[in-house]
Parts: C-alpha cells; structure tokens; sequence
C-alpha cells in the first residue's frame, strides 16, 4: 500500500494535528512518516476517526510493541487496552496531574495511543507539554546545573496500597503487591527516536535526585515543573467523538483535566513498549 498525503501541522504550544489519513487503515510508509513525526512533535492529534478496538490495536501494533499497563482496568474483552474512565458520580479522575507514562519503568513506555470512547458534553481537555522545549528554553546555569544529574522515579505513592489512589473513589487503581521497583534515569535524556535532548522528570513520578533526599532535590525540581509548565510550551487539547492522539512519552507530559463533574468520560488507551533512556 502506497503512502496516503498526510498533513502534518505543528499545533500551538506542543504538538501536531494530522489530517487526510484513515487510522483505520495506514500503510507501512504511514506508519514511519508518523512515527518520525512523532519523535520530532511529541505528540499527534487525529480529528474524525473512527476506529474500533481492534484496529486500535493494530494501529499501535504497527507502531511499536504494546506494554500492557500493570495497574489500569482493562476495556472488557480486551486485556491490552487500559480503560481511563471517570464515571458521573465520581469525583477523581485518572492521570490528572502533570505526568509522563511509566518514567517509573526500567525501560519507560515510548508512547501512547489515546482514543476517546466517551465524552462529556465540555471539558476533559488534555494538555501536553514539550519537553524538548522545556530544556532548550532552560538558561545555561540551570543546564549545567542538572548535567549529568540522575532522578529517582517511583509509582508507589501514587498506585501502592497506601498511594494517592487508595485515599479516591478510585482504589481499583491502587495495587497491592504489584512489583514496583525505584528506577533511575537521566534527568536530560538524549531521544532515542530524534537524537534531540529532552528534560526527562515529571511531577507525578519523580522521587528525588539520586544522592539526595527528597527535601534537598524539591527546590530544583520544581523550579524544573515551573518552567516545563510554560503555556507558550503547553497545547490544550479539545476531544471531539473519536478523535485519536498519540503521544511520545519521553518528549511530552501530559494532564487530564477533571473539570466535568456530573458526566461520564470513557477513553482506550494503549501503551507502547520503549527502551532503556540514555543521557544526553
Ligand atoms: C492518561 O493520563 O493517560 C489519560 C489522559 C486522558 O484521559 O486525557
């Protein structure tokens, strides 16, 4: 199958909205135009698609491997598809603070694959932040300051037993017993798709620097949140009825707002398997 003529337009603040293209049905030449243009955006919006589970599937397939998220409900009758989902009477949603996917992972995720199921009838935005603008726009002191500094990532406080969750109306996602090792990274990653470097710390899964206590590592990192937070970086994503996104892990955060109390919202993601990160 020959390449169809995508358009891939930069977004504001982070990103890319691609338009003339059917997810349902991408060639192999697709599938590389997106994935480099992926690794260069760090994220890409779809408008009217219309996909079912299966062809979720196969489109993340093609992507990359799937890496089955350990502490998400799966969509019924299909255990590699994680169910986001804030039901009417619920009051907490998932993945609303300012993250990456699986920075806590040996070999964190290279991406997801978002499709909305379910909407409210206005808000659950998503916001997504560059991250490679957030280290090129850092001032040179502050880069060399986390040169060759590693940081500590960790998912137990926020999934454990005694995490963030279990305190919710969402304790389904919190996981006793579910092997959650401390990891480490480099807080400037070189990417391994672009070659370009990229902050790599976020607010919900970074402990601390290695060789620091919490307390001595808060000051930089959240001078680091405060300015990966820039709006002029942020692109605040409107979901329209199956509109797709895809994002790259380790050159974006992203945040789902909880602003539709009353409402139901449903969304599929799938996660995409990615590698060990190396300093840049
Ligand atoms: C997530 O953090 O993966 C959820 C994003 C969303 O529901 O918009």
């Amino acid at each position: 199958m020959l390449a169809t003529a995508l358009r891939i337009e930069a977004a504001d603040g982070c990103g890319a909205t691609v338009s003339d293209i059917d997810l349902a049905r991408v060639s192999d030449a697709d599938v590389a135009t997106l994935r480099q243009a992926l690794f260069d955006h760090g994220a890409l919006f779809f408008r009217g698609q219309s996909i079912t589970p299966e062809q979720h599937i196969a489109l993340a397939e093609k992507i990359a491997p799937i890496d089955v998220n350990r502490f998400f409900p799966a969509a019924p009758g299909y255990p590699v598809i994680a169910k986001v989902e804030k039901t009417a009477e619920q009051t907490t949603n998932i993945g609303g603070g300012w993250h990456t996917d699986h920075s806590y992972d040996i070999a964190p995720a290279m991406g997801s694959v978002l499709v909305a199921r379910d909407l409210p009838p206005e808000g659950g935005d998503t916001l997504f932040a560059d991250m490679y603008a957030a280290y090129d726009t850092l001032d040179a002191e502050t880069k060399a300051q986390i040169a060759g500094l590693r940081a500590v990532h960790g998912s137990d406080h926020v999934f454990g037993e005694k995490g963030v969750y279990a305190q919710t109306d969402q304790p389904e996602l919190a996981k006793g017993g579910v092997e959650t090792p401390e990891t480490v990274h480099p807080v400037v990653i070189r990417h391994p798709g672009s070659g370009k470097a990229v902050l790599y710390v976020n607010p919900s899964f970074t402990l601390r620097f290695e060789g620091q206590t919490r307390e001595e590592s808060l000051p930089l990192l959240m001078k680091l949140y405060a300015h990966a937070m820039n709006p002029a970086h942020v692109h605040t994503l409107v979901w329209e009825p199956g509109m797709v996104a895809i994002w790259d892990n380790r050159a974006t955060w992203h945040f789902a707002k909880n602003d539709y109390h009353g409402h139901y919202r449903l969304m599929h993601r799938i996660t995409l398997a990615g590698c060990e990160l190396e300093a840049a």
